[in-house]
C-alpha cells in the first residue's frame, strides 16, 4: 500500500516516527512535510497529502497536527476526500469500514505514539464494507463535481501566504502553548 502523510510544525517528530513505522510494516510512504519546526499552516499539508490520494499516487493518507482537528478537518474540505478524526482503535475500524475514509487525522499531542501506530495500522488493515444507499446519500451531500477547489494548483495559497509574510494577519493568539513548548524543546 502507498500512504501519503503530512503534518504541521507542532508534530514533525511524531510524523517522522510514523513514517518509519509505516515503512516497517512494508508500505511505501510519500512524506509531504512539513519537515522542520518552523511555523507553518496545516491546510497546506492537508491539501498536499489529499492530492496524492486523489491523484492515485497513494491509496490512503494520514495527517497529523497537535489535536488532529485542524489538519483532519482541512483535508475533509478537499473535494473527494473523506477524512475522520481518530483517537482510538475502534474508531479507526469504523472510519474505514463504514465511512470509507481515505484519510485519517490524528492528534500527535493528544494520542501517544504507541496508540497512534496501532490506529494507523488498523486503518491500513481494514476494508470498506459498502452500503449502496448510504453511499448515494453521502455523494449527494458532496454536491456538484464541477468545482475542483484548486486541486493540484501549487500556487493555490500564494496570495494568502504573501499576506501572512507581509504581516497582514493579526492573530489573537500569536503563540500557542505548544509552539512555546516546541521552542523550549529545541
Ligand atoms: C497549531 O497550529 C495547532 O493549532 C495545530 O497543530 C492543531 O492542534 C490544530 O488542530
Amino acid at each position: 500500500m502507498k500512504v501519503s502523510i503530512g503534518c504541521d510544525h507542532i508534530v514533525t517528530d511524531k510524523k517522522d516516527e510514523m513514517v518509519n513505522f509505516i515503512e516497517s510494516l512494508g508500505h511505501e510512504v510519500i512524506d509531504n512535510g512539513t519537515y522542520d519546526y518552523e511555523r507553518t499552516h496545516y491546510p497546506i499539508y492537508a491539501k498536499k497529502t489529499a492530492e496524492r490520494v486523489l491523484n492515485g499516487e497513494a491509496d490512503v493518507g494520514v495527517v497529523i497536527c497537535g489535536t488532529g482537528v485542524g489538519i483532519g478537518a482541512s483535508s475533509n474540505k478537499v473535494k473527494g476526500i473523506r477524512s475522520a478524526l481518530v483517537r482510538d482503535v475502534t474508531t479507526a475500524v469504523h472510519a474505514k469500514e463504514d465511512w470509507n475514509a481515505n484519510i485519517i487525522g490524528v492528534g500527535g499531542r493528544i494520542v501517544g505514539q504507541g496508540l497512534m501506530e496501532e490506529i494507523v495500522e488498523t486503518f491500513l488493515n481494514t476494508d470498506y464494507v459498502p452500503t449502496a444507499e448510504k453511499e448515494s446519500l453521502i455523494q449527494a451531500l458532496e454536491g456538484p463535481k464541477d468545482n475542483d477547489g484548486g486541486l493540484n494548483d501549487e500556487n493555490f495559497f500564494d496570495d494568502l501566504l504573501e499576506k501572512w509574510d507581509r504581516g497582514e494577519y493579526h492573530n489573537q493568539r500569536e503563540e500557542l502553548t505548544w509552539e512555546r513548548q516546541n521552542k523550549k524543546q529545541r
